[in-house]
């Protein structure tokens, strides 16, 4: 029919985001594609939650199969966070040839690779662009932006939760614990935040974008980590009387084809564009040989922005439909991995 449907393997802060917005801008997407898209199936834990957003409750299911199997559905997004069951459905997705859609950098970071063979395997598409810096088209930016250059440097804020956090601390004095505890209420911070503050969510981003940028097999073991859960309001104001702004910076320089890759807390003078990156806004500097310096800029986190990044991606999956071809953003490691510091 004039439909594609999409079936959602959760219903929460970037869920509801990817109803809302479907709803809202359905005259853009039949636009653009000819057609309307629908949601047709949603998997939840708790089919008695209030989620204040208004969906069909018989399309609501606490059961993955009704979802992943259902012949109506040709697109499946997964927002429902968590590695080992999400891996289970996507690789079922592929399985009965339905292409798939994922904010899920956890598992992303930890299952990428496989996850795209199974896709390829399957003729289906696997699309992540929301896992990296929410409503920052980034993984587009690198992989399609800057595909004809040699990406050799990133620098990024990469988390909304702990950019927040510091912004909260620096600027009006509030307490780590208060800080972040209104990431949460805002629906920035992860199920578990400690995630966010220990600094591997932003290494878990660090080692996508590695992937996609330098063309090479980087795990999440080869990120080196320092969160921030143990800077204090001190530590700030002692940076500030030095003109200095403190963030969470994730860095990967990949030069000699050797890659370095960390995420710590850094302090920046204040006048470095990163200094001013506030909230839970994200930034990723991104210097290629040709190109030269080039800055990515916007929320990082929140469900209509990362809904934009899921969305697009669905857009993209339909049109590949329609040209008859199957995409992804990963392609086969070019480079085989050397670490700086590690033995020749
Ligand atoms: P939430 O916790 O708000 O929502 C998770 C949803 O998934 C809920 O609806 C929950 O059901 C459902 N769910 C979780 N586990 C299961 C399960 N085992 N079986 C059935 N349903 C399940 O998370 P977010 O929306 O914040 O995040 C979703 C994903 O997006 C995560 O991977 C996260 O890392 C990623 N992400 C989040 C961003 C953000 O700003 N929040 C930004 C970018 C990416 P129920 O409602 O019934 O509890
Ligand atoms: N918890 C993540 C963050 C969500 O704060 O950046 C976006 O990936």
């Amino acid at each position: 029919g004039n439909n594609v449907s999409v079936g959602l393997l959760g219903l929460g802060v970037v869920g509801s985001g990817v109803v809302k917005l479907i709803e809202d801008h359905q005259e853009k997407l039949t636009h653009q594609l000819g057609l309307d898209v629908d949601v047709k199936g949603i998997l939840v834990r708790n089919l008695e939650k209030n989620r204040g957003i208004d969906v069909d409750p018989t399309f609501l299911t606490t059961n993955p199969e009704d979802v992943l199997h259902n012949p109506e559905i040709d697109i499946i997004v997964e927002v429902m966070g968590g590695v080992e069951e999400a891996r289970e459905y996507i690789l079922k997705a592929f399985a009965a040839k339905k292409h798939v859609v994922s904010a899920n950098k956890d598992l992303v970071a930890l299952h990428g690779p496989e996850l795209q063979e199974a896709a390829s395997r399957n003729n289906c598409d696997f699309y992540y662009e929301a896992s990296v810096a929410g409503g920052i088209p980034i993984l587009r930016g690198i992989t399609d932006g800057l595909s004809s250059d040699h990406i050799r440097k990133i620098m990024g804020i990469v988390n909304g939760t702990t950019n927040y956090i510091l912004t909260k601390m620096n600027n009006e004095g509030i307490s780590y614990e208060t800080a972040l505890k209104q990431a949460q209420e805002l629906g920035f911070a992860e199920a578990d935040p400690t995630s966010d503050v220990e600094g591997l969510d932003a290494a878990r981003k660090m080692a996508i974008l590695c992937r996609l940028a330098f063309s090479m097999d980087v795990e999440l073991n080869d990120v080196e980590v320092k969160g921030i859960s143990n800077i204090s309001l001190e530590d700030l104001n002692y940076g500030k009387q030095l003109g200095l702004t403190m963030k969470l910076i994730g860095y990967a320089d990949f030069s000699n084809r050797k890659l370095d890759v960390n995420v710590k807390p850094t302090f920046l003078s204040d006048s470095h564009p990163l200094a001013s990156v506030n909230n839970e806004y994200n930034a990723v500097y991104v210097y290629g040989e040709a190109v030269g310096e080039t800055m990515f800029y916007g929320p990082g986190a929140g469900s209509l922005p990362t809904a934009t990044a899921i969305l697009s991606d669905v857009v993209t999956v339909i049109k590949n439909m329609q040209l008859g071809v199957t995409g992804n953003q990963y392609l086969e490691p070019h480079f085989t991995k050397k670490l700086k510091g590690s033995a020749e």
